[in-house]
């Protein structure tokens, strides 16, 4: 696949890079064509914006001001902005009236918000309400807290639907500062992605100020009854009071992850770095909005064992939110960087051994995506091509994992030194900006590989990331503790050895997940219970070994189970594991009454980005 197929258009320079007050001013001239923006940022770009926002749980209503400082072009009469279930009720331009048009709403895109405005106007003004069925908020009834006392909001912004709760230009490649004035019910906390001080005020009343430009992926809110246990001076985290306990205990490794962040990668850009635990109903295991990662508390084992997770989204705080993928197409560039940041973290803090372990499985993970999606197909490209899709169908493996063994094939074709030099060198330079995956290649070729041909050719850069599957140079990463627990799940099986003789005593989580998936679709309803008996999968508090046991549940139709999976999918929300679990189900010949019946209960305690994957899985018509 050759490069000019990349969605790049050259013309129409504009500068999409803005400056904070901590990062130094590094603007970069360039025009990416995004297709699932609305925005024309080369006419008139959003700089800032000012939210002014009533936070209104009866209603599930936000409402109140956007007001944006603006660039144009000098010769524009229109910004346009994307908007998608907004009502909008009237707009200003420099504090007079001005018309609005709102286009036709597009599946997954929305519509294209276009305001007149004058070549000079410098601030536009939107006062808007969002639909109680905004994709990116989720409403939670008291019920559905740990508390059970007060109710809870959160957003998700990534992928695009931050335009469900802000008329904005809602691109990755157009960055912005922001401040926020939120008003919400007494007794509760508002954060956001933004400087938080992290005390309850008691008049609902608070305001944010985020100093350096992100892109509206990164835009985040949550409202709650939240209690802050620090660590240092710069992190802790927050959580429901009944959870606060558990989780800093959970994440006490935390100042240690930054500073092997930094001791990699350099200085951590954005002042303080704090962990909220959500609901169980959050749809992903974590999102790394700035100065403020929302986690799920289904990473709280009781043992640490599954805190991977945070230094992922500590990593992106690097790959990702000072050095953004431009579109979504470029998606890998957010998250290969990340995992490969994220396992580097891993190793420094617990050793080799234990993040080859974490690497292993991912790999597993990795050759069944890419098994399931064929030897060529064009989502097994690095780079992808989005355009007319909805850019979640770009979260696969291959963003991920084939993103980072193509970086760690590039390390070892250069060795570790020469490839953290530039890894470091090309955070620091491409900071606070929006890349291409073209400017990444280009960068690489001017700074690593010089025109050394050989190197080239070991690398394969265009195998990696123009080609599909896994190309010849892929590492090979090996475990000898996953290894222990595949022999031991082999014995077990052929029958060699009875469950309770498995020597499985100082066996972590990753061990367990490994010996559970070695367990094939048919093993007996005998072996399910003498499984069970000796190790306790169905009552097991650890989120990621329940999951496996709960699809051997399905696969060998293991009814003493059934109760157990069908209160684990009313209870978590997170669409990694209710996704497989459903589809495990609707796979089996009467399993889709199952799946239908647990759905019709679970589905009102689902985030919209959870019940959207699911509607669409269960064909699932709502009555
Ligand atoms: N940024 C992603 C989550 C995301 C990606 C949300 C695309 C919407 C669209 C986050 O950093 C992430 O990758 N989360 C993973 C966890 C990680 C350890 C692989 C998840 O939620 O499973
Ligand atoms: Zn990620």
């Amino acid at each position: 696949m050759l490069k000019s197929t990349l969605s790049i258009i050259a013309s129409g320079l504009f500068l999409i890079s803005s400056c904070t007050t901590k990062a130094k001013k590094t603007e970069q001239p360039m025009s990416v064509h995004d297709s699932h923006s609305y925005a024309k940022p080369e006419e008139a770009v959003v700089k800032h914006l000012h939210l002014d926002l009533n936070v209104d749980f009866d209603k599930k209503q936000l409402s109140g001001y956007a007001e944006l400082s603006i660039e144009t072009n000098g010769k524009t009469n229109e910004l346009h902005l994307d908007a998608r279930d907004l009502t909008i009720d009237s707009v200003w331009a420099d504090g007079d009236a001005t018309t609005f048009q709102l286009g036709k709403q597009q599946p997954y895109i929305g519509s294209d918000l276009s305001i007149a405005i004058k070549p000079t106007t410098k601030k536009v003004k939107v006062k808007y309400s969002t639909s109680p069925n905004a994709a990116a908020l989720q409403w939670l009834s008291p019920e559905q807290t740990a508390g059970g006392d007060f109710p809870f909001l959160f957003t998700q912004s990534q992928a695009v639907l931050a335009r469900t709760w802000i008329p904005i230009q809602d691109s990755p490649g157009i960055r912005f500062t922001y401040s926020a004035t939120i008003k919400c019910p007494a007794n509760l906390m508002a954060v956001m992605s933004a400087e938080n001080d992290t005390t309850l005020h008691n008049d609902g009343a608070y305001t944010f100020k985020m100093p350096q430009a992100v892109p509206s992926y990164l835009m985040a809110l949550a409202v709650g009854n939240l209690k802050f246990h620090s660590y240092d001076q710069r992190s802790g985290v927050y959580a429901e009071p009944v959870t606060i306990e558990k989780a800093a205990y959970e994440f006490e490794d935390m100042p240690k992850m930054i500073a092997a962040a930094e001791e990699l990668y350099g200085p951590y850009a954005w002042g303080r770095y704090d962990v909220l635990v959500l609901p169980p109903s959050f749809p992903f295991g974590g999102m790394e909005n700035p100065r403020l990662t929302f986690a799920t508390p289904t990473i709280i084992a009781g043992d640490r064992s599954l805190v991977a997770l945070v230094a992922h989204e500590l990593a992106h705080s690097w790959s990702g939110n000072l050095v953004t993928n431009a579109t979504w197409d470029d998606f890998w560039l957010n998250e290969g960087f990340t995992v490969y940041f994220e396992t580097r973290i891993m190793e420094k803090i617990y050793g080799k051994e234990y993040a080859d372990m974490l690497t292993v499985l991912s790999m597993g993970d990795l050759r069944t995506t890419i098994k399931e999606m064929g030897p060529t197909n064009k989502d097994s490209h690095l780079y992808l091509d989005l355009k007319g899709r909805d850019p979640d169908d770009g979260m696969s493996d291959i963003a991920y994992e084939k993103g980072r063994f193509f970086l760690t094939a590039i390390e070892e074709a250069v060795g570790r030194k020469r490839w953290d030099d530039f890894l470091k060198k090309y955070f620091a330079e491409h900071a606070f900006q929006s890349i291409t995956t073209t400017v990444f290649i280009d960068y690489l070729n001017a700074e690593l590989i010089k025109g050394d041909k050989a190197l080239a050719e070991k690398i394969n850069i265009d195998a990696w990331v123009y080609g599909p599957g896994l190309p010849a140079n892929c590492p090979v990463i090996t475990s000898p503790a996953i290894q222990v627990a595949e022999d031991a799940a082999k014995s077990f099986l052929s029958g060699a050895k009875k469950a309770s003789e498995i020597d499985s005593k100082d066996w972590n989580t990753h061990q367990w997940i490994s010996f559970l998936r070695t367990c094939p679709a048919n093993t007996s309803l005998a072996q399910m219970e003498e499984l069970d008996k000796a190790f306790h999968f169905t009552a097991t508090n650890n989120s990621e070994i329940k999951c496996e046991w709960l699809m051997l549940v399905i696969e060998s139709k293991y009814k003493q189970g059934y109760p157990a999976l069908e209160d684990f999918l009313c209870h978590v929300g997170r669409r990694k594991f209710v996704k497989p679990l459903y589809e495990a189900m609707i796979a089996k010949p009467d399993g889709k009454e199952m799946a239908l019946s647990i759905y019709k209960k679970a589905r009102a305690g689902y985030h919209p980005v959870t019940t959207q994957t699911l509607d669409e899985l269960l064909n699932y018509k709502q009555q």
